[in-house]
Order: structure tokens, then sequence, then C-alpha cells
């Protein structure tokens, strides 16, 4: 299976912003803009008070709706904490795990991300798992033996069943938030390592099936540059997604 067959995937984080209001209001614009853009998956993954609002939004467009973490227990006493059928009864198809910023900010580690996949999968989401080198791992030349051990602990235990629910998004921690971009080629090299290693843990057949996104202040500008790249499958878009006239036009980059 080569690039043209696996089908583009651009997804909005919408991160700790937007009301329900405004979320649908977002979201119609969103879809108005790219109801005729069929070349790829759209997705804007949204806070969780916002799911209702979303899902009612997006019914019957092109845009998906996917939250931004999930518990890796089905119930308990994990005060604040979201499971997974709870998404999927809300009508919720795609699930954020290991974000950087859940990674930096609140303690998440390649074992919870592993943990979180497993019980997302379980659950009949598909994950968009996330992972990436911070700017002194680059600086000290050990993007790929990071990212390689971080595809490794993250995807350990899955099936290759499971990776057909899997995509990942590369993201380079330095380029998220800070207007810097992984070059086209950096991204490019850093998607492949990731593509080989999953190559190594299952099978070449599994690995040219599997979703590679960048992402890492990739905008309007630069997102064709990027998407052109035969291992960068679409997008994981932050600041950019939260302006639907920008995030159409990364949508429009993608269009085959
Ligand atoms: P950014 O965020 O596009 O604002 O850099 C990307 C992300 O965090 O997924």
């Amino acid at each position: 299976m080569k690039k043209e067959v696996r089908r583009a995937i651009i997804a909005g984080n919408w991160k700790m912003n937007m009301t329900p209001s405004a979320a649908k209001e977002a979201i119609g614009k969103t879809a108005e803009l790219t109801k005729d853009m069929n070349g790829c998956d759209v997705i804007l993954c949204v806070p969780f008070v916002d799911i209702p609002a979303a899902v009612e939004a997006a019914k019957g467009t092109n845009v998906k709706i996917g939250a931004q973490n999930v518990h890796f227990e089905k119930k308990g006493a994990f005060t604040g904490e979201i499971a997974g059928d709870m998404l999927v009864e809300c009508g919720i198809e795609y699930v954020i795990i290991g974000h950087s910023e859940r990674r930096q900010y609140f303690g998440e580690t390649d074992k919870t991300v592993n943990l979180r996949t497993k019980a997302a999968l379980e659950a009949g989401l598909k994950v968009i798992l996330c992972l990436g080198e911070v700017l002194e791992e680059r600086e000290a030349g050990i993007t790929s033996e990071i990212v390689s051990m971080q595809t490794k602990l993250d995807l350990a235990g899955l099936s290759a069943e499971d990776m057909k629910n899997v995509i990942i998004a590369y993201e380079p921690v330095w380029a998220i938030g800070t207007g810097l971009t992984a070059t086209p080629e950096q991204a490019e090299e850093v998607c492949a390592i990731i593509r080989n290693v999953i190559a190594g843990l299952y099978s070449e057949e599994v690995a040219e099936g599997v979703t590679i996104q960048y992402g890492g202040s990739m905008n309007e500008g630069n997102a064709a540059a990027l998407l052109s790249k035969v291992n960068i499958d679409g997008g994981l878009i932050g600041g950019a997604s939260l302006v639907p006239e920008k995030f159409v036009q990364i949508v429009e980059a993608a269009q085959a």
C-alpha cells in the first residue's frame, strides 16, 4: 500500500478553547466551507463539555468529532476523568491520547498513554496517538531513538488488528504552539522512522496502512509542503484549527 491509498486525515485539536455555543458556530462554519471537500477526513477534537453541541452541529456533515483524552479504567473513583464508553455514547469516534501537553503538564507517561490507548480501542474508539521529541533531544541528536522508543512503548501489546484504528501524530514538542515548524524534510524523516518501527513491530503491510500525521504549528501557509511528503498523511492542528477559514485551507491542501 502506498501513500496514494492512505486517506489523508486533517484533525483539529481545540485544546481548552471554545464554549459549547462557540463550538456550534465554528463547526457549522467549518462544515459549510468543507462540504465539497471529500478528499480527506476532517476531525475536530473538542473539550469534553462541548461534545453534545459539537456532535449535534456536525450531524450530516463531513466533520467528525473527537475528544482530547480518555481514562484507562472503565469506571470508578477517578475524579475528573472520562471513560471510553461515555465518549462512545455521546457520539465520539476519535480520541487524542498522549498529547505533549498531557505529558508535560499532567504527568502522562508512555505507560499511561499505552493503557489509555488500549482502553480506548476496547471501547471502540479510534486513537490519535501523539509522540515527539523535545528540543533538548533534537539538539542532542537523539530524535530517532526517542520517537522509536515512544512508538514501541505506546503501542506495546497492541495487535495488528488494533493498528487499523490507530493514527500516529508526530508532533515535535518544540514546534507546538511556538510558530516554529519542522521543515517538510525534518518531518518526513521522522515520520519515515516511525513507519519503519511499526514495520518492525508488525509488518510492512501494517506500516504502510497506518496514517501518520504531522503536528506542530501546521497552518494554511505550510500545510501543502508538509502534506506533499510521502510519509506524512495528514495533520494535527492546534492554533490554526480555531479559525474555520484557516483550518479549511489546510483541509483544502489535503485534497488529493
Ligand atoms: P499547534 O498545536 O498547531 O498550535 O502548534 C498542535 C498540537 O498541539 O496538536
